[in-house]
């Protein structure tokens, strides 16, 4: 590990909505833990992120709230950028794509490879919209299903019946926004061969990086082992950054060919800024003794780890990066997170909803973060490890060593007598806790090492009840100050250990303890980290309980949101609805070999124990009968029914369901969204009488 400084890249998000737990937990955090660790121990770093405001997305959104793509990039470029900075993410410069630096270093990079002849130009057909002029991507084509022939299936997938599709497969195509029916147009853009470099990243990565995490190495892998093929850098699309060739009128870099390079004209706008204190930029991107990380989710792997290095391959002057932790994705109380669903915790919502309480949720999200696996964030997970970690561990035994000291020792800290053998054995236990929150935090498991940090904790807390110098004050007053003072030295570890972790509580509790600010990272596992005499600041609590009802109140939300999530696909099915073919031609045989009827319905009740059937008790004119249906979902009351005339098939051999002897069919017609209608007769006859 021979290197000078690290630059350390976020994913830059999309300028398309506000930032989540999910962003949060699989990026933001384990990259902001990183770079403040390096940070404490004084090494020379730059992070580096910005909003990525180019590529469809945003244009959809812009559609969607009626307004310009520039005003929907400016609307969520300030929310995502407030929303990092409330959080303590320590960006060194967070700036975005649609920047002028950034327009012309993504134009010059493209030219640049482009004059080389590093990429290949082909033309291909396209849809293309004559009316607006304009070819569409996949998502803006919509057509009938070749499968299921529902209408208003999109370029890339039917959402009827979830088979994928290519554009090419759609029957009438037409524009999802204006409807027009498109035509086929060739249209020429410019690829980047990845299968020439195919050879040199199985090298790279499978041979030079095995120490990537399985997640990412596997994606890889799978990516190569499937071979590489070419990759269009250019789109026909008005947003974006113009193709700086000449006759490419209409054409823009693809968005996943200037975002990344998003992180070299950052780079450069914070280094051109500031040379003094950030120096140049080429050191950041050329000097081999730099080291680059990039952190990111796994949806971004193959861009990171086999388009970008590719990009910086093929133009020759850049390192490339040295790991690419990438985590797994967050889900929320069991189901994806989607911003188009609102299925989300977004974080301008959380800080309304618990105000400065930034420290809980990274806690929270580290403990439970995707580092190896999908996981769930749960409210009473959350609530848990607030109420039983962070309040009754950590905030808990710096509370009382701190309150404690202000009885006995006027809030000043305590000489430090002679230790005991229980002293020296809790010091023992937490020694080594430099080094291996160091080994853990160099191997990017940010959740174990903050495990090890809460450790600490324990350790402290255990130290106080088992020597319980609240006790010992009434006889021992040298005793109690050995104790407190050892209770104080492990909370003032405890502030350092936490501070890449809980930055807003290790900034209080420093305040607190009166930590000087000589005092850092390095001095982590020493118990002289604050003098005798020194006089403590203000006593307040680190953490909180949060109660049920706080907890009820965000399960509430989210059971809002669902429903209106049901309520929003149930009107999307009525406008989609079709009615299903006619079935093949019968006779008036077959029909009359049925025995249709008219009853009148005298009881309707829900049959034990099924959530599918009621019980209806007829009059049939004859000697009354028993029908069981399959109607209970859709009539929640269902003494409706009662006093109704309905239609049912009466020479249906009896059926036992239930334990209850059914005689006989109720016909009920289906709706769209699935739900049933029992039939009748528009006025009354009598029970008994043949439909036909
Ligand atoms: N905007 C992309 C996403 O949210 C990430 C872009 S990362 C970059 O998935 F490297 F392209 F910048
Ligand atoms: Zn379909």
């Amino acid at each position: 590990m021979s290197y000078n400084r690290t630059l350390i890249t976020a994913a830059l998000p999309y300028a398309n909505g506000p930032v989540h737990i999910g962003h949060l937990a699989g990026v933001y955090v384990p990259a902001d833990i990183y770079a403040r660790y390096l940070r404490l121990k004084g090494q020379e770093v730059l992070f580096v992120c910005g909003s990525d405001e180019h590529g469809v997305p945003v244009t959809i959104r812009a559609r969607k709230e009626g307004i310009t793509t520039q005003q929907v990039v400016d609307r969520y470029h300030e929310l995502i950028k407030r929303s990092f900075a409330d959080f303590g993410i320590s960006f060194d410069i967070y700036s975005r794509t649609t920047s002028a630096i950034h327009h012309k270093l993504a134009s010059d990079y493209f030219r640049k490879l482009y004059d080389e002849g590093k990429f290949i130009e082909q033309t291909t057909e396209q849809f293309y919209d004559p009316e607006t002029g304009h070819f569409l991507t996949d998502r803006n084509i919509r057509g009938e299903c070749p499968h299921c022939h529902s209408l208003g299936a999109y370029g890339d997938q039917c959402e009827k019946c979830g088979s994928t599709l290519s554009p090419e497969e759609l029957i009438n195509p037409y524009n999802a926004e204006t409807g027009n029916p498109l035509v086929k147009k060739p249209t020429s853009h410019w690829y980047l061969p990845l299968d020439q470099y195919q050879q040199w990243l199985e090298q790279w990565i499978l041979e030079q990086h095995k120490e990537w995490r399985p997640n990412v190495y596997g994606q890889c892998k799978s990516w190569l082992d499937g071979g590489l093929r070419p990759r269009a850098v250019t789109r026909d699309l008005d947003w974006g950054i113009p193709v700086p060739v000449e006759g490419a009128e209409g054409k823009v870099l693809y968005v996943w060919f200037d975002a990344p390079i998003g992180y070299i004209s950052n780079t450069k706008e914070l280094c051109d800024a500031q040379p003094e204190k950030y120096g140049n930029w080429e050191t950041w991107w050329k000097d081999p003794s730099t080291r680059l990380i990039h952190f990111i989710g796994k949806d971004n792997i193959v861009f990171h780890c086999i388009v970008f290095p590719a990009m910086l391959k093929a133009e020759g002057s850049f390192i490339l990066p040295d790991n690419v932790p990438s985590n797994e994705f967050l889900n929320l109380e069991g189901d994806k997170i989607s911003t188009s669903r609102n299925w989300a915790v977004w974080l301008n919502e959380y800080l309304d909803d618990f105000p400065s309480k930034q420290d809980v949720l990274r806690y929270v999200l580290t403990a439970n973060a995707p580092e190896t696996k999908d996981n769930d964030f749960t409210w009473a997970d959350f609530q848990a490890r607030n109420n039983n970690e962070l309040v009754a561990i950590y905030g808990n035994f710096v509370n009382r060593a701190l309150v404690l000291t202000g009885k006995y020792f006027d809030g000043k800290v305590p000489a430090c007598g002679e230790l005991n053998d229980y002293d020296h054995q809790t010091i023992e236990e937490f020694k080594n806790v430099k080094a291996t929150l160091e080994d853990l935090l160099n191997n990017f498991r940010f959740r174990d090492a903050q495990k090890e940090a809460m450790n600490l904790a324990r350790i402290g807390n255990k130290y106080l009840a088992d020597t319980e110098p609240w006790k010992l004050a009434k006889t021992d007053m040298q005793r109690t100050a050995t104790i407190l003072n050892l209770s104080l030295q492990i909370a003032a570890n405890l502030a350092i250990a936490f501070e890449p972790f809980l930055p807003f509580s290790s900034e209080k509790l420093k305040t607190m303890l009166g930590l000087s600010d000589s005092i850092g990272w390095e001095d982590l596992g020493r118990v002289d980290l604050l003098p005798a005499e020194a006089k403590l600041g203000e006593v307040s609590l680190l953490f909180e309980k949060i109660e049920d009802t706080v907890i009820q109140e965000q399960l509430d939300k989210l059971a809002r949101i669902k429903a209106e999530n049901e309520a929003a696909a149930k009107a999307e099915a009525l406008k989609n609805w079709q009615p299903v073919p006619v079935k093949a031609p019968t006779t008036i045989d077959d029909f009359d070999k049925a025995d249709i009827r008219v009853a009148t319905v005298l009881e309707c009740t829900n049959v034990k124990k099924s959530d599918r059937l009621l019980q209806l008790k007829l009059d049939d004119g004859m000697d009354g009968r028993t029908i069981l249906s399959g109607i209970a979902q859709s009539y929640p009351d269902p003494s409706v029914l009662i006093g109704k005339q309905v239609l049912y098939i009466a020479n249906f051999p009896p059926r036992k369901m239930m334990g209850i002897e059914s005689q006989g069919m109720i016909l009920s017609a289906v709706d769209a969204d699935g739900r049933l209608v029992v039939t009748t007769v528009t006025s009354p006859v009598r029970p008994g009488a043949q439909v036909g």
